[in-house]
Parts: structure tokens; sequence; C-alpha cells
């Protein structure tokens, strides 16, 4: 199977989490993409969906779903999200899309976290995928030398030569070379740097469940 049939795979088996009548948390990437256009498949069952992303909330209107402010919403019982990294407790780096902060809020409120992922994104220990820091645009430099002084190897994430800018108007620092080995103390001691918005260590609040795509199927670890 190609990593994209396991997305395929995973995205499918998250409808089973999907809760009738609700409004149902969606997360950015390609995994999130797959599970969209299944999504779309079953809208009827749904009241709509709150999106972690610009980009998301544009496939959820092409598929006809109704994609809600979070401001207007109190409940939701699920968040669908992929991960770039996840580890056996459940603690994930995410962010590689970019969409961190937004997909941490909306995470916030949701009470299940399932994290879909094709089976190349568990590991033992985290850090070998860059650590993406959001931060606010004046403070690249002084959080890129605090970042450094944590033992990362801090890269300024670029698109076609100029600073790749969030959906909030911020700028990406992804810290390299790390080995987190105390994943949830190393979320708060990166987010207590002033300048930061947020990091991409979904820790002290990591996934509920996570559906792996693997070659003889999908495996599901619960946390
Ligand atoms: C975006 C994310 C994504 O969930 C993460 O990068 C995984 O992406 P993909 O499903 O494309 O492998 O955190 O900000």
């Amino acid at each position: 199977m190609t990593q994209d049939e396991l997305k395929q795979a995973v995205a499918r088996a998250a409808l089973n989490y999907v809760v009738d009548g609700a409004i149902i948390g969606v997360g950015t990437g390609s995994t999130a993409n797959f599970f969209i256009d299944e999504l779309g498949k079953i809208k009827q069952r749904i009241k709509g969906a709150v999106a972690s992303s610009e980009a998301t909330a544009a496939r959820l209107k092409s598929h006809g779903i109704a994609v809600f402010d979070l401001n207007e919403i109190t409940h939701m019982p699920v968040y669908i999200d992929g991960a770039d990294e996840i580890d056996a407790s459940g603690a994930m780096i995410k962010g590689g899309g970019g969409a961190l902060t937004r997909e941490k809020i909306v995470a916030s409120v949701a009470e299940k976290f399932i994290c879909i992922a094709d089976g190349s994104k568990l590991v033992e220990v985290m850090g070998t995928f860059p650590l993406p820091v959001e931060v606010i645009p004046m403070a690249q430099a002084v959080v890129s030398r605090a970042l450094k002084a944590m033992g990362a190897t801090p890269i300024l994430r670029l698109k076609e030569g100029v600073p790749y800018v969030t959906d909030n108007g911020c700028f990406i620092i992804d810290a390299a070379g790390l080995r987190i080995t105390q994943p949830a103390i190393l979320e708060q001691q990166i987010n207590d740097l002033p300048g930061v918005v947020t990091n991409g260590l979904f820790a002290r609040k990591g996934a509920n469940v996570c559906l792996l795509g693997m070659a003889d199927g999908v495996k599901t670890m619960t946390f």
C-alpha cells in the first residue's frame, strides 16, 4: 500500500468516530484532506464543522459542509487531525502544514482528539521531525536564540524565498535536532518564551485515540 492509501484507510476509519448531528473539529494536511473527502460523503449526518485553517475551511465548503466559527460553539465531541509524529503515550508533533495554533485551539474545545496517521508517524522518541514554533514576527530572532540554548537548530520556515506566513500573520521557526524525552515539559517551556504563539507539541493534551494505517490494516491505539 502507498502512503496515500494508508492515509485514505485511516480517514475512512475515522468516520466511525463522527457523532450524528454534531459539529466536528477538522484538522489540516493531506490526511485531514482525505478525511474531509470522506466526510463529504456522509455530510447529511452532521450539523457542520469547525476548521483549523483557511485551507480546511475551503475544502469543507467545497463539499457543501457548513463551516462554523469556533466562537459560536460550546460543544464539540471530536476533533480529527493528522500528526507529524506520535509517541506511545499519544503525545504528538504537529504543524508541518503550518496550522498548529488553530489546530491546538480547536482541539482544546473537543472532548476527544482522534489522530489519523500512516504508520511511519509512530516514533519511540519525538524530534526527528523538526518541531514547529509559531512566533510573532518581531520575536523571531530572540526566540531562535532561546531555542538554540535549548539544544535545537532553529530554521525560519520559508516559502518561495520569503518567510512563510501563517493564517494568523505569524512566522514559523522549525526547531530541528531535538530529542524530546519529556514532551509536556518542553511544550510548556517553549510556550513560556515571550513572542511564541504556540509550539507544535500536543503533549499536555494529546490524542485520545490514534488510528494508524499499517500494511495489514488500521491499528487503533487508545490513550
Ligand atoms: C498541519 C499538521 C498536519 O496534521 C501534519 O503536518 C500531518 O500532515 P499530513 O497529514 O499531510 O502528513 O499538523 O499543521
